[in-house]
C-alpha cells in the first residue's frame, strides 16, 4: 500500500475561513426556480409555492451567500419585470437558455426563500442590454431606505426594510463571446468602472465583483484580467473565477487531478491582481470571487436542447440536468479543498448550482427531493471547516496524467478555529487503485481525539443516487482513523474524498 506523511501546524495559517466561501447561486435556468424551489402545488409546498422539502435540504447543505438571477441569464434580464403584482408581470423570453420567463418568482418571493434557507442575497446586474443607469435603479431599490420614486416602489410591493445586499456582481462572464453584450476587456473595463463608481457614490457600503475569465482556458486569459484590472482596480473589490470540470473521452486520471488546475488558476489571477496593483503602487489587495465552479459535463449539454426554434420557448425545461457520481463527489470535494487552500485571497465563492441544474439537489414534479453525491463533500466542508485554513507540509508519492503532467496522488487541507480549538482535516485519494496509508503528525494540535470520519468511496466509482435509488450513495465512517502519540493515522480508498473532524 503506498503511503504519505503530512504535518499540520496551527502557527503556520493561510487565512481566515469566511462563511461567504460557502456559497451557492440560483439562476433562472431551466427547471431550477420553477419546479425546482418553487412548485405551489407539490405536496409539501408552503403559503408561498416553495417547496418545503428543498427548503430543509438547502438549509442541511449550509450555503451562505446565493447569487441571483444569473449566469447568462442576467445579461437579458429587466428587473423591474420581476417585481409589483404578478398577475402585471410580464413574460418574456430568455435568450440565453431559449426559455419563457413567467417571472411568477421575482426579487421579493426570492428574498423571501432565502430568509427560509437561511442565506444571503448577492445580486448580479445586467451589463449585457443593459448599463450604469439600470445598475443604479436596482440598486435604490434594494438598499435605499425611503423616500424615493424607486425605493418607495419597493415599500409598496411590501418590503419596508431596505434589502440590504451587500455583494453585488457586475455583469455576467462579458469576456465570453456567447454572453449578450459581450465586449472587449478594455470596453467591459471601462463599464465596469463607471457603474462601480456610481454605485458606490449611492452605497459606500457595497462590495463589487468585476467580471473575471469564464476559465482559464478562454484565449484572453490573464490580459483580460489584467486589463479589467487596470481600468478598475480602485472601484471593486473582487475580481471573478470561473471554472467547470469534467472526464474528457474517459480521462479519469486528469479529471481526479481538477484541483491542480483550480489551483494554478486561482495563483494566476492572485499574481495578475498584484501585478496591476504594483504597477499602481497600491497597497490595495484585490480578492477572488470564485463565483461559478462546479462538475459540468458540458460535452453532453448540447444546443439543441436549448435552441427550440422561434415559435418554442418552453417555462422550465430539463436543461443541465447532470447526475452525480461517486468520482465526481470526489473531484467536487477537491475542488473545495482547493478553495480553502486560497482561504486568504478567494475570500467568497458560489457553488453553481443548487437545485436540478448542474446541482448537489435534485427534484421530481410532483415527486421527491434527493441529495446527489456533490451534496456530501459540500455539506460536510461547509459544517467543519472553521477558524482558519492551515498551510500544510504534504509528501505523497505522485502519478502522469495527461492534462496535467506529475501530480500527487494526495491532496489535503487542514482548518483549525482558534477559538474552540477544534480541528478538520479534507483529503483525496487520486489513486485509482489503490489504497493509501497517510500518517499525519498533528502533535502542534495538542491532546486531540477524532470525533467525527466521513469517507465517500465506492466499488463502483461510477455509482449516483437516481430518482429509483435516491440513496445509493452516501458518505461512510472511517473506521482506520486513529490517533496515536501525536500521530493520526487513517486509510483512503482509492478514489476517496475524507473528512476528519478533531477536538
Ligand atoms: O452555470 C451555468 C452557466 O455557466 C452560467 O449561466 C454562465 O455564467 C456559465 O457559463
Amino acid at each position: 500500500m503506498p503511503t504519505a506523511r503530512m504535518t499540520i501546524d496551527p502557527h503556520f495559517t493561510v487565512g481566515p475561513i469566511r462563511r461567504n466561501l460557502f456559497g451557492g447561486f440560483v439562476e433562472h435556468l431551466g427547471r431550477h426556480v420553477y419546479d425546482g424551489i418553487y412548485e405551489p402545488g407539490h405536496e409539501t409546498a408552503d403559503a408561498e409555492g416553495f417547496r418545503q422539502d428543498v427548503i430543509e435540504l438547502v438549509r442541511e447543505l449550509g450555503v451562505a451567500t446565493i447569487r441571483y438571477p444569473g449566469g447568462n441569464f442576467v445579461s437579458g434580464f429587466k428587473w423591474e419585470d420581476s417585481v409589483g403584482p404578478r398577475e402585471e408581470r410580464p413574460r418574456r423570453l430568455d435568450l440565453a437558455w431559449h426559455s419563457t420567463e413567467t417571472n411568477e418568482v421575482g426579487m421579493h418571493e426570492f428574498r423571501s426563500w432565502l430568509d427560509k434557507v437561511g442565506s444571503d442575497l448577492m445580486l448580479a446586474v445586467n451589463l449585457g442590454t443593459r448599463g450604469t443607469a439600470e445598475a443604479l435603479d436596482l440598486l435604490e431599490y434594494a438598499n435605499f431606505p425611503g423616500g424615493t420614486a424607486l425605493s418607495d416602489r419597493r415599500i409598496a410591493n411590501g418590503e419596508k426594510d431596505p434589502f440590504d445586499v451587500k455583494i453585488w456582481c457586475l455583469g455576467n462572464e462579458m469576456d465570453g463571446p456567447w454572453q449578450i453584450g459581450h465586449r472587449s476587456a478594455d470596453d467591459y473595463g471601462k463599464i465596469a468602472s463607471q457603474t462601480a463608481k456610481a454605485m458606490r457614490q449611492l452605497d459606500p457600503r457595497v462590495e463589487l465583483v468585476a467580471c473575471g475569465s469564464s476559465s482559464a482556458h478562454m484565449p484572453t486569459f490573464g490580459e483580460w484580467e489584467r486589463v479589467v484590472l487596470h481600468h478598475t482596480y480602485d472601484d471593486v473589490d473582487y475580481i471573478s473565477c470561473h471554472a467547470y470540470y469534467e472526464a474528457k473521452d474517459g480521462d479519469i486520471g486528469s479529471f481526479l487531478a481538477s484541483a491542480v488546475d483550480m489551483d494554478g488558476f486561482i495563483d494566476t489571477v492572485v499574481k495578475t491582481a498584484d501585478h496591476v496593483g504594483a504597477v499602481r503602487g497600491s497597497s490595495k489587495k484585490i480578492d477572488i470571487s470564485f463565483d461559478e465552479w462546479n462538475v459540468w459535463y458540458q460535452r453532453r449539454f448540447h444546443d439543441e436542447e436549448r435552441m427550440t426554434g422561434i415559435e418554442n420557448w418552453p417555462v422550465a425545461p430539463r436543461l443541465l440536468e447532470d447526475h452525480y457520481s461517486v468520482v465526481d463527489a470526489v473531484v467536487f470535494g477537491n475542488l473545495m479543498i482547493s478553495l480553502l487552500k486560497h482561504a486568504d485571497r478567494v475570500t467568497t465563492a458560489s457553488l453553481a448550482q443548487l437545485v436540478n441544474v448542474i446541482a448537489p439537489i435534485m427534484t421530481e414534479p410532483g415527486g421527491p427531493a434527493w441529495r446527489q453525491t456533490t451534496f456530501f463533500p459540500f455539506s460536510i466542508t461547509s459544517r467543519l471547516a472553521r477558524g482558519e485554513a492551515l498551510e500544510l507540509k504534504l509528501d505523497a508519492p505522485t502519478y502522469e496524467t495527461a492534462e496535467y503532467g506529475e501530480v500527487p496522488l494526495v491532496d489535503a487541507v487542514a482548518t483549525r478555529d482558534p477559538e474552540t480549538g477544534e480541528a478538520a482535516v479534507f483529503l483525496v485519494n487520486r489513486s485509482q487503485s489503490e489504497q493509501l496509508e497517510l500518517s499525519i503528525d498533528v502533535a502542534g494540535l495538542g491532546d486531540v481525539t477524532v470525533r467525527e470520519t466521513h469517507t465517500i468511496s465506492d466499488d463502483d466509482i461510477h455509482a449516483k443516487n437516481t430518482l429509483d435509488d435516491r440513496e445509493r450513495v452516501a458518505p461512510k465512517a472511517n473506521a482506520s482513523a486513529r490517533i496515536s502519540d501525536g500521530t493520526l493515522t487513517v486509510t483512503l480508498p482509492a478514489v476517496s474524498w475524507t473528512a476528519l473532524s478533531l477536538g
